[in-house]
C-alpha cells in the first residue's frame, strides 16, 4: 500500500515551487491532499488537476515571519503553535506531512511532533547568501535536524547550503525539478509572430525574454541596463510581484520601462499563464538572478523551448545549464558582461542555434518530470517503509 501524503505549504500564490508541488501532487492524488494557509491561485490550479486542497486559516500571521528578520515577534510564534495544533489534528488520517516551503515547513514540524508523523521538507531555497537572515537560518536548520526525516532538495547547491549551515547530510536527497515538455511541443509554428504582433513588438526584433516573478533579487534591474546599451533589442519581461514587499519594486521597473530613452522596447507583462507561447517569441531568455538561485525551473522551460539561454552562475544554476555547451554563464550583477553575452549571441545565430538545440535535448533527458517525480516516490517509499 503506497503512503498517504498531506502536502503543505504556506503559499496560494504560484511561484516556482508550487508549479514543482503542482506536478508532485497531482501524481500522487489518489491517496494525498495539499494543506494551503491561505486561498489563491495554487488552490484552484491543484482542485483543476483534481488534487484535494484543505484551507487552514492561519497565513496572515505567518506572513509577519519574515525571511530576513532577525527574531519572529511574539504573535507570530503563538499563531505559529497554533496553526501547529491544527495541522496536527487535520493530518490524523495521512501516513506522512511533507513540507514544500520554510514557513510550511516549521509549521509541520511542530505538527509532525504533535501528531507523532513523519515529516519530510522539500527544500527549494539556498539557506544563507543573502536570502534568508542568520537567525531564521540557524532555526530552521535546527528543527529539520531535530524533526525531519528527510529533507529533498531541488539542487545540489541548495543541499550544501543546508549541510554548510549546520543541517545533517544524512537527511539530505538531491531531486532536481523535472518539467513535462508536452505544452513546448504543442505550440504552432507561428506562435512567435502571433505573440509578437499581440505584443507590438516588430517581427524582425531581437527580443530577449526574461521569466521570474517581479524581486529585487531575480535581477531584472540588470537586464534593464543591459538592454539600455543594446538600440532596437526588445525585452518582454513577465512576471508579477508575488510577495509582500515586491510592489515597489515592481513600480521602479515600470517606471525605467516607460523612460523615453528605452522607446517603448520594454514590455512589462505582469504574471502571465502563457510562458509557453511567450518563450517561443524571443530570441534569448536570460535569467539574471543576483543571488543564488536555488534551480530556476525558467532555464529547463526556456531550453525546452529550443532557446538559447543566458543565466547568472551562482547557486544551482550551473547544474541546469553548461557554459558554452547548453547556454551561457555570466557572473552575477553584471550589466556589461550580460550585455557582452547578449551581442554575441546575436552576433553568432549558428552558435545560438547549436547552444539551443543541446540545451533542449539535455532539458528532456535530464530534467524530465518521470524522473522528478521517480524521486520523490523513491523518498517517500523509504520513510514509509
Ligand atoms: N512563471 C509564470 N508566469 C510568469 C513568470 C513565470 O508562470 O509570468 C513561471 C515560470 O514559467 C516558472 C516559474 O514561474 O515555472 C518560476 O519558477 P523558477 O523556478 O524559475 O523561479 P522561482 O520564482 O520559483 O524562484
Ligand atoms: C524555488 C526556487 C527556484 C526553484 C523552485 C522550484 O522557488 O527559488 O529556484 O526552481 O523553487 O524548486
Amino acid at each position: 500500500m503506497t503512503a498517504s501524503i498531506l502536502f503543505v505549504d504556506h503559499t496560494a500564490m504560484m511561484g516556482g515551487a508550487q508549479h514543482s508541488l503542482l506536478d508532485i501532487a497531482e501524481a500522487n492524488r489518489a491517496r494525498s491532499a495539499v494543506v494551503l494557509f491561505e486561498d489563491g491561485p495554487f488552490a484552484r490550479a491543484l482542485e483543476g488537476r483534481g488534487v484535494r486542497v484543505l484551507r487552514l486559516d492561519g497565513g496572515g500571521s505567518l506572513r509577519q515571519l519574515k525571511k530576513r528578520s532577525a527574531l519572529p515577534g511574539l504573535g507570530a510564534l503563538v499563531a505559529t503553535v497554533r496553526l501547529a495544533r491544527t495541522l496536527a489534528r487535520v493530518a490524523r488520517p495521512f501516513d506522512l506531512l511533507y513540507a514544500n516551503s520554510p514557513k510550511s515547513f516549521v509549521v509541520a514540524a511542530l505538527a509532525g511532533r504533535l501528531a507523532h508523523m513523519p515529516v519530510v521538507w522539500h527544500l527549494r531555497d539556498i539557506l544563507g547568501e543573502g536570502h534568508f537572515s542568520r537567525a531564521n537560518v540557524r532555526a530552521v536548520v535546527s528543527l529539520a535536524n531535530w524533526s525531519a526525516v528527510r529533507v529533498v532538495a531541488n539542487s545540489r547547491a541548495t543541499a550544501d547550503a543546508f549541510v554548510a549551515a549546520g543541517g545533517k547530510a544524512s537527511l539530505v536527497t538531491v531531486v532536481h525539478n523535472g518539467i513535462d515538455p508536452t505544452p513546448f511541443d504543442a505550440l504552432a509554428p507561428d506562435t512567435c509572430r502571433e505573440v509578437r504582433a499581440e505584443l507590438g513588438i516588430p517581427a524582425d526584433a531581437y527580443v530577449v525574454g526574461c521569466f521570474s516573478r517581479l524581486h529585487p533579487w531575480k535581477g531584472q534591474s540588470v537586464l534593464l541596463d543591459a538592454v539600455a546599451r543594446m538600440p532596437g533589442v526588445h525585452a518582454l519581461i513577465a512576471g508579477g510581484a508575488l510577495f509582500s514587499g515586491e510592489a515597489p519594486y515592481e513600480a521602479e521597473l515600470r517606471a525605467r520601462a516607460a523612460l523615453p530613452s528605452y522607446a517603448g522596447r520594454i514590455h512589462m507583462l505582469g504574471a502571465r499563464d502563457d510562458v509557453p507561447r511567450l518563450l517561443a517569441a524571443c530570441d534569448v531568455v536570460v535569467h539574471a538572478s543576483v543571488l543564488a538561485e536555488p534551480f530556476g525551473r525558467v532555464l529547463v522551460e526556456a531550453m525546452l523551448a529550443g532557446r538559447p539561454v543566458v543565466a547568472t552562475s551562482a547557486g544551482g544554476v550551473p547544474e541546469v545549464v553548461t557554459d558554452g555547451e547548453t547556454g551561457v554563464l555570466v557572473p552575477p550583477g553584471d550589466a556589461p558582461a550580460l550585455g557582452e553575452a547578449l551581442h554575441a549571441l546575436r552576433r553568432d545565430a549558428t552558435r545560438a542555434a547549436a547552444l539551443a538545440r543541446r540545451g533542449s535535448a539535455h532539458a528532456r533527458q535530464r530534467f524530465s518530470r518521470g524522473a522528478m517525480l521517480a524521486g520523490v516516490r523513491r523518498v517517500i517509499d523509504e520513510v514509509a517503509a
